[in-house]
């Protein structure tokens, strides 16, 4: 029997609610299944235990997390909590602190969602962005000078290096082999950054002679909304910086259907530590409490999960159940259904128990 230990992180908002519904299911593939057994400990960090304890987790929260095999993450985000503070004070410190620099986020139109694309279905948007999680825009450097006073500057600064962007293009060239069309689309803007994005497309180009049989072609940023909206079928794989790539993918979540069905790996690749598995989606205050929340990011990210970990057959059982699911019109709010989060998360876990 493989056993793993798995730290869940519901948080804030929709994020225990869609959490709760990834470890019914994880629990039910785990009977299913039968081979493999899942320990989970929940952790009750987020933007309640900073309103106690004015920490969105303990100082030592990352020590605790390091002997785990990896991490079940909801959403941080609180109305009353400045977002900077709940992400840098969570999600970022576990992203940086175990080196997560590549971020997954896989996308496609699952039966019986309708993209908002016309003529678009299933099949014909299937795209992996890989974002780099490290350093780029949101590496943290920067600062305020002059603060209240009409002189007052902040600046943000983006940070390039050789070794982060070598080892996110070895990353998204390698994820790009691994399918069937080989295809690579590398986003900059180095039209106007005309230092660290020239040196990102100098870097792709190096790295592309690795991998002869990669056919890959280069975007500008703002180019490539038009292109993922207007002909999502000439693309595959996506790399892109920290910025560029976070808001692409929540284009892309967007023109698969919704933010609820898009998921997200934080992955060291290398394995020194654990990874983190989240849906893209926040907090969702508006939604909160209302039984509505979508859990198939959630399902989908457990899926990565489970690849990750080397259980690839209970991820294949996992996203069949899911796709069964969607196909079959058991849909929340958020794509054009009338299900609870209960309703979705129960038809999956009936559909695992009847997969042969
Ligand atoms: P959001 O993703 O929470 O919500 C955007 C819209 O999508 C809302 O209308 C929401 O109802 C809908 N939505 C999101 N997830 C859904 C789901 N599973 N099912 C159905 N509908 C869903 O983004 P927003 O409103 O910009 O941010 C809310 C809070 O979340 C903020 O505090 C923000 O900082 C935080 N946030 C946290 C993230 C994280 O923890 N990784 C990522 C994005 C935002
Ligand atoms: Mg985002």
């Amino acid at each position: 029997m493989r056993e793993y230990r798995i730290a869940a992180i519901p948080a804030d908002g929709i994020g225990p609610e869609v959490i709760a519904a990834g470890l019914q299911v994880l629990e039910t593939l785990e009977k299913r299944v039968g081979d493999f057994k899942i320990h989970t400990q929940t952790f009750d960090w987020g933007s309640d235990y900073y309103k106690r304890h004015g920490a969105m987790m303990p100082a030592d929260g990352i020590e605790t997390l390091k002997p785990f095999d990896a991490i079940f993450f909801g959403a941080v985000g609180a109305p009353d909590v400045p977002d900077h503070i709940t992400l840098w004070g969570l999600r970022l410190p576990i992203c940086q602190g175990f080196d997560q620099y590549a971020n997954v986020r896989p996308t496609r139109i699952l039966p019986g969602i309708q993209s908002p694309l016309a003529n678009v279905g299933t099949g014909d948007l299937d795209w992996v962005i890989i974002r780099e999680n490290s350093e780029g825009e949101y590496s943290g450097h920067g600062g305020r000078a002059h603060r209240g006073l009409p002189e007052e500057v902040g600046t943000e600064v983006a940070i390039f290096t050789r070794v982060g962007v070598t080892r996110i293009m070895r990353y998204a060239f390698r994820m790009a082999q691994s399918r069937p069309r080989k295809l690579l689309t590398v986003v900059t803007k180095s039209n106007a950054q005309r230092h660290g994005m020239v040196m990102w497309d100098e870097i792709a180009a190096e790295v592309s002679k690795e991998f002869p049989d990669v056919t890959w072609d280069k975007m500008l940023v703002d180019a490539m909304t038009v292109r993922m909206t207007l002909k999502p079928q000439s693309l595959d794989t996506i790399v892109a910086t920290n910025l560029h790539a976070d808001i692409l993918s929540d284009l892309a979540g967007a023109l698969a259907g919704s933010l609820g069905v898009a998921p997200t790996a934080n992955i060291d690749p290398e394995r020194r530590f654990p990874s983190m598995f989240e849906p893209i989606h926040g907090s969702a205050f508006d939604i909160t409490g209302k039984g509505i929340a979508n859990p198939v990011a959630t399902f989908w990210t457990a899926a990565q999960m489970l690849e990750h970990l080397g259980e690839a057959k209970a991820a294949r059982v996992l996203m069949n159940a899911v796709e069964r699911v969607t196909g079959e019109g058991v849909l929340t709010p958020d794509v054009g259904g009338t299900a609870t989060t209960r309703d979705v998360t129960e038809a999956v876990c009936r559909a695992i128990e009847g997969a042969n």
